[in-house]
């Protein structure tokens, strides 16, 4: 049967970093389904997905570029690629933390900066960031990045209020991908543990929101953090996630 709502995003260009699989994966498919059209990127080679390492300025301005010729404006950036790194405070080497910092934070700040230039009022960013932004959470490189990703998104939405671009910020909590299957499976368990509505979370359920904030009904926000966590940070129990890792 076919779909007769009206689509959300019709005529909408917009940019999915880290687009290969997990989130951002199916944050490009949701976008297209609703009529957008999605430049899907990534540092790993995908079909579909036009290479941009995050980290690299010269990528995103050889991007900027080709999206000006091409399209002569972008409307929507969805900041979703990310890396983990899971070494504690008493050992994270200074080199892995500024690997972490250069891809979370300094790839959205690229981003914003090379094309929010080519945004129209109506315009909007979503920067994925994570309940380690809203959290102590042990893995101190990944979550002093999302940290600072939550200032760079106030900041930007602050800035580029006045010109009608909104800057919004998503939180996942666990969600299943490649990134969680990589961590010990007492990982999962505590999440769940820690979780109120008792599960791990799937992309599917990350993407209404991401295309809800590129959508014009969501034409008054900016400047929000909006957890999708299944309720992990509403209480504040992430001592027990440490704790059950620590052994
Ligand atoms: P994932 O590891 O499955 O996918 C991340 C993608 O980003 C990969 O395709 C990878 O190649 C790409 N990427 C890595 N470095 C890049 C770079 N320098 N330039 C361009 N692309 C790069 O991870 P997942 O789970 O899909 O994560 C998406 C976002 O959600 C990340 O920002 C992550 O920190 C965040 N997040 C994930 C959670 C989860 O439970 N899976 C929870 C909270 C936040």
């Amino acid at each position: 049967m076919s779909d007769l709502r009206p689509k959300r995003l019709l005529g909408k260009v917009v940019v999915v970093t880290g687009a290969a699989r997990g989130q951002g994966a199916a944050e490009a498919e949701a976008l297209a389904r609703e009529g957008a059209r999605v430049i899907a990127t990534d540092v790993t080679d995908a079909p579909g997905c036009r290479r941009l390492d995050v980290t690299s300025d010269e990528e995103w301005s050889e991007l900027a570029a080709e999206l000006r010729h091409a399209y002569g404006g972008v409307q929507g950036l969805v900041n979703n690629a990310g890396i983990t790194w899971r070494a504690r405070l008493g050992e994270v080497r200074p080199d892995d933390f500024d690997r972490v910092h250069a891809v979370n934070v300094t790839g959205p700040l690229l981003g914003i900066q090379h094309l929010a230039p080519l945004m129209a009022p109506g315009s909007s960013i979503v920067n994925v960031g994570s309940t380690a932004a809203l959290t102590g959470h042990y893995p101190v490189a990944y979550t002093a990045s999302k940290w600072a990703l939550r200032g760079l998104s106030k900041a930007a939405a602050t800035e580029l209020g006045p010109r009608g671009i909104r800057v919004n910020t998503i939180h996942p909590g666990y969600i299943e991908t490649e990134m969680t299957a990589s961590a010990a499976p007492a990982f999962r368990e505590a999440n769940i543990r820690e979780t109120p509505l008792g599960r791990t979370g799937t992309v599917d359920e990350i993407t209404p929101l991401v295309v809800f904030l590129l959508s014009a009904e969501a034409s008054f926000i900016t400047g929000a953090e909006i957890p999708v966590d299944g309720g992990l940070t509403a209480h504040g129990g992430v001592k027990s996630l440490s704790d059950a890792l620590r052994s």
